[in-house]
């Protein structure tokens, strides 16, 4: 039996597409439009003002189930952008670095209120049978669901992917593994084992020097950036298949990714020696790996990190310099030689190569005279490209980080006011939403009620199992 309802959503039907006809034919008779009449065609431009046509990824529902850096790192970026980000922790423990590095005593520390902003906090044992029940719930209630235990951990819970693919089909599971499918996959990885294992600590440090790992979390926080990137396009793809699908990213791939310069260098190796690398210059043999190049330049022109004003007492009164090319001329005048702009020993850049390490002590007389920022000033107006080092007391003190939200200060009940580093990525009509940190099961609570549909005797049951709360011992966390 047709209902009027029915009845009433084919006229309209029926309306659009003979509308859309009409418009089809119109195009037709005018050539200039090229643009092809779509059957699904995405919603007509907002008429709201930019920024407040909501964010961009309103309606997007995540099961954070990540911990320590690499995960939370993706989720805090996607709450950023407007997805509602729910965090499971384990009853009475939580993410290990709530109490990991603690500066305020009894409050959660830095290392977890700087990943876990604008998400909630839901505490669920997943191990325990009710805890597995409201767990299905979420399932069935997110659209993604991320994670970054250790290999296995997730399908020991009972959440296969063929479980929760038959739950909902429409879940993406977005993974963060140490490695890849290979002899390392079971292994358990931290941000350092991932940057030796990913080429970026064989090609940093000096030559004659250990290899060294960057301050830069790029095998933690690198990799969640990239597990971000999946998520999104696994969404947008969602769109069109109406399934989810599964978002591999490994550290070890995350690191490589980043180090690709240097698989570059690994390669041109077999052609002849890496000219800009200042071993070259210096006349030491190449290996058979891309070596070590201290502060070299990546790009192919030349640059060191060089000594300031204040060098002696302040260790971080040095400034980047790059003798690029094209500004040679700005550079020997600025320095004080200009007669190396017509020195065939020094005139072009083949010719400079051998001497870099003398040109550098040169440049470095001249920056030994000036505070960092005076050397950025004077270079700037010259094209010349330089970089002060800073030092994180002075991002932290940089206005117009703060006028950014790169750097963000937000309040929190327990610590008191923190800063936090916001959404580095700026969407001009989706401001960030950066929020503090949530307490452990904060929002429990409130998503039994809300996002589960659970009633208020349902909830006092599944409290009464002990699924959701803690056991009377505190388990210690662990330090990793
Ligand atoms: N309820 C009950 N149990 C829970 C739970 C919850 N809500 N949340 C987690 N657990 C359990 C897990 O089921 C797992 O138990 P199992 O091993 O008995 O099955 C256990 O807690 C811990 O998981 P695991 O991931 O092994 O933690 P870990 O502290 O031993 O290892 C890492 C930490 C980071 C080394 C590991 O998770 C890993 O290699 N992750 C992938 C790579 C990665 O992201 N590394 C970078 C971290 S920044």
């Amino acid at each position: 039996m047709v209902t009027r309802k029915k009845a009433k959503r084919a006229k309209s039907k029926a309306a659009a597409n003979k509308s859309a006809r009409k418009v089809a034919r119109l195009n037709m008779k005018n050539p200039a439009i090229k643009t092809p009449v779509r059957r699904n065609a995405p919603p007509r431009p907002s008429s709201k003002p930019w920024g407040e046509a909501g964010r961009a990824l309103d309606g997007v529902r995540i099961l954070d189930f990540t911990h320590v850096q690499s995960g939370p790192t993706c989720t805090q970026l996607l709450a950023y952008m407007g997805a509602d980000v729910i965090k499971v922790e384990r009853p009475g423990i939580g993410d290990v670095t709530r109490g990991q590095l603690r500066d305020v005593k009894d409050a959660d520390s830095l290392y977890f209120t700087m990943l876990n902003g604008s998400k909630r906090s839901i505490t669920i044992d997943s191990k325990h049978p009710k805890g597995r029940e409201v767990l299905d719930r979420l399932v069935k209630a997110c659209d993604v669901l991320v994670e970054n235990f250790a290999p296995g951990a997730l399908d020991r819970m009972g959440l296969t992917w063929e479980h929760i693919h038959k739950v909902n089909p429409r879940m993406i599971v977005a993974s963060v593994k140490g490695f890849g499918p290979g002899p390392y996959e079971d292994c358990k990885v931290y941000e350092n084992v991932a940057q030796c294992a990913g080429g970026s600590a064989s090609t940093t440090g000096f030559r004659d020097g250990p290899p060294l790992v960057t301050g830069a979390q790029i095998g933690d926080s690198g990799t969640g950036l990239h597990l971000a990137l999946g998520v999104v396009a696994a969404l947008y793809q969602r769109n069109r298949t109406g399934r989810g699908q599964k978002v591999l990213c490994a550290m070890q791939d995350g690191v490589l990714n980043l180090a690709r310069v240097k698989l570059r260098d690994q390669q041109r190796l077999g052609h002849g020696p890496l000219t800009e690398y200042s071993q070259y210059g210096e006349g030491v043999p190449f290996g058979r790996a891309t070596p070590r190049a201290g502060n070299d330049s990546g790009g192919g022109q030349p640059g060191w990190i060089l000594k300031c004003k204040g060098w002696e007492s302040d260790p971080d009164a040095y400034v980047y310099f790059i003798t690029q090319a094209p500004v040679w001329g700005a550079i020997c005048d600025v320095i004080g030689k200009p007669e190396w702009k017509s020195d065939p020993d020094y005139a072009t850049p083949p010719a400079r190569l051998p001497r870099l390490r003398h040109i550098f002590d040169t440049i470095e007389q001249w920056t030994l005279t000036k505070t960092k920022f005076e050397v950025m000033e004077i270079c700037n107006k010259l094209d010349i490209p330089v970089g002060p080092i800073l030092s994180m007391k002075e991002l932290a003190e940089e206005p117009s980080l703060r006028a950014t939200g790169t750097v963000v200060e937000v309040d929190h009940p327990t610590r008191g006011a923190y800063l936090t580093v916001g959404n580095p990525i700026k969407l001009s009509d989706s401001p960030a939403d950066v929020r503090r940190s949530p307490l452990l099961g904060e929002h429990t609570d409130e998503i039994l009620r809300q996002v589960l549909d659970y009633s208020a005797p349902e909830i006092v049951e599944i409290k009464a199992s002990g699924a959701i709360t803690a056991p009377d011992k505190p388990v210690k966390a662990e330090a990793a």
